[in-house]
């Protein structure tokens, strides 16, 4: 039997690379390894990935020599970044640059690059419609990772980018859940309007990922867009009512009044809902289910998300 061939995942105990590391190591019979990329191997999350038969090794984003050995003898390299942790694209072009000399340096067959759009394609610095962030962006934590698909594309890796989507499960860790009301209705507030939010279970892109590196090169040189279902605020809102079993309206709210809600990133926020919003043919026409679905045929709608995991979305006073 061939050995098989490895892939090296980043943020292997995160949502995106821990779903890739778990899709390989659950299909036994594949012709794929994990090698699970961790700051920290003694850390509780990475036994639990060597327990389940990931190979797993030190390196930090940060450290191009590290990255540089996680990747030698690889055959693929998942590659991501972490804006939430640091709050600036900079930072993430940096770390996406050092990834993508270590796939070089490491002659990688296959690289994915977790990605999103360059917002500023659509909305130049100068479009007053949102203000720009941070001196030069308009939605940082998408522009930032837009910016350094060419980084990759220029070393001419044989990378396929992918273009993620709203994780429902932001629902339970990022405080984006239905929130009581003054009326104590629960309701779950975005500035969208009636446009469709891309969504997706966060394991499912790991799903997806290995669903492209089993298709080896016809996504080589591509962009792949994923998601699990496009749905209104009404209609996620419909959805949540009925798996909480308790009234859940959407409250439409202008960007402007979001953008001042306070919590770290919320500007950024703002302006991420209000792209999605006035660009949703192009936003969604990016995210196709079907493409997702053959990628990855366990692919979840909203309503089977939400059977597994509506108890776990925390509910102030409940
Ligand atoms: N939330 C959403 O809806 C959404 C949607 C689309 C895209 N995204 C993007 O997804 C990205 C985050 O991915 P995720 O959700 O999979 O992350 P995550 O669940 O927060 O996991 C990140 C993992 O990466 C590791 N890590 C952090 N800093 C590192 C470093 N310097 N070097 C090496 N590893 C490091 C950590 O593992 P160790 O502690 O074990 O090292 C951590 O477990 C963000 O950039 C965000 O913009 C999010």
């Amino acid at each position: 039997m061939a050995p098989k061939k490895v892939i090296a995942v980043v943020g292997a105990t995160g949502a995106q690379g821990g779903g890739l590391v778990r899709a390989i190591l659950n299909d036994k019979t594949g012709e794929f390894a994990a090698r699970a990329i961790t700051r920290d191997p003694g850390s509780p999350k990475a036994r639990d990935l060597a327990a389940l038969g990931a190979e797993v090794v030190a390196a930090n984003v940060d450290d191009p020599e590290s990255l540089k050995r996680a990747f030698t003898g690889a055959h693929g390299a998942f590659c991501v970044t972490f804006f939430w942790d640091h709050f600036s694209a900079e930072k993430e072009i940096a770390e996406a640059r050092n990834m993508a000399a270590a796939a070089k340096a490491a002659g990688v067959r296959h690289v994915i690059w977790s990605t999103l759009e360059d917002t500023r394609r659509w909305v130049p610095l100068d479009d007053n419609r949102m203000p720009t962030l941070h001196g030069k962006y308009k939605v940082p934590h998408f522009d930032g990772k837009g910016e350094a698909n060419q980084i990759f594309l220029d070393l001419g890796l044989p990378v396929t980018l992918l273009n993620t989507s709203f994780y429902w499960d932001n629902f339970i860790y990022f405080g984006a859940g239905p929130k009581p009301g003054p009326d104590g209705v629960l309701a779950l507030t975005f500035p969208m309007g009636d446009k469709r939010l891309p969504g997706i279970a966060a394991e499912d892109i790991g799903k997806c990922a290995l669903g492209i590196f089993r298709a080896g090169k016809e996504y080589v040189g591509q962009s792949v867009g994923i998601a699990g279902e496009h749905l209104t605020g009404a209609q996620l809102a419909a959805k949540l009512t009925r798996a909480l079993g308790r009234e859940v309206r959407y409250s439409d709210v202008p960007p402007e009044v979001y953008r001042k809600f306070g919590f770290p990133g919320a500007d950024d926020m703002g302006n991420m809902f209000q792209f999605k919003r006035d660009f949703e043919q192009d936003f969604v026409g990016a995210r196709s289910i079907e493409v997702s679905r053959r990628l990855n045929p366990e692919l979840q709608t909203f309503d089977t998300w939400l059977a597994a995991n509506a108890r776990r979305i925390p509910i102030e006073g409940a």
